[in-house]
């Protein structure tokens, strides 16, 4: 890791994710069980957990954001417990059918080999559990989609990894997931290049 992925991404990561704060929260309020966030970064959804998140397992490659999220968990005062694993989403230490709930929040657009995380997320999430996602994806506007496809290697290196144009909805199908919820908006608080969106809620037979 480098003194701008350790130091300074973290930071830009903060401050440019500061309109998602009510969709952060929507998301996660929704946690219930043994919850694994993939990708935590530095904690940013953590305040967002209720009491109905038990345990709350935080995995992330970075060490350095792993220490940020670690301080904003010291900070927290409610009864949910949280643990923090250092690792990729591609393969999870976790065992088969562990989790009540999995979250994916802006990170399937990083994670390098985003079909083997989909398919660990699918793995470690019990029968009737539920996956909860908040992700950026590629345009639905072909005009905005070239765009991208254009920026995306730039991007990618300023982002540290991250891809304007993923679709994620499909990954997430094609992993096994049911997608119970799936709604696909344009950010209005966001420029178009990264303001495509998708939420909502996928299971598990
Ligand atoms: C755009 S940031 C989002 C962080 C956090 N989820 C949030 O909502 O603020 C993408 C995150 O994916 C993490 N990441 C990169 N490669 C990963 C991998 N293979 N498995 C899991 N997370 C990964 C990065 O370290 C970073 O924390």
């Amino acid at each position: 890791m480098s003194l701008y992925e350790d130091h300074v991404f973290p930071v830009l990561l903060d401050f440019a994710t500061r309109p998602f704060r009510r969709d952060r929260q929507a998301l996660v309020a929704r946690a219930r069980g043994r919850v694994l966030e993939i990708g935590i970064g530095t904690g940013a959804n953590l305040p967002y957990y209720t009491d109905a998140a038990t345990e709350v397992v935080g995995l992330e490659p970075s060490r350095a954001m792993l220490e940020d999220a670690a301080r904003v968990a010291a900070g927290l005062h409610g009864k949910t417990r949280f643990e923090f694993v250092a690792g990729g989403a591609e393969a999870l230490p976790f065992a088969d059918q562990s989790f009540d709930t999995v979250i994916a929040c802006l990170v399937f657009c990083t994670i390098p080999e985003n079909e083997a995380a989909a398919r660990e997320a699918f793995r470690v999430l019990k029968p009737g559990g539920q996956f909860l996602f908040f992700e950026h994806v590629a345009h639905p506007r072909a005009s905005v989609r070239r765009w991208q496809e254009r920026l995306n290697p730039a991007w990618k290196k300023v982002a540290c990894g991250c891809n304007l144009n993923r679709d994620t909805a499909a990954l997430f199908r094609q992993a096994g997931f049911r997608m119970d919820e799936c709604d696909a908006f344009e950010h209005p608080k966001v420029p178009a290049l990264a303001g495509a969106m998708i939420r909502g809620r996928a299971t598990r037979d």
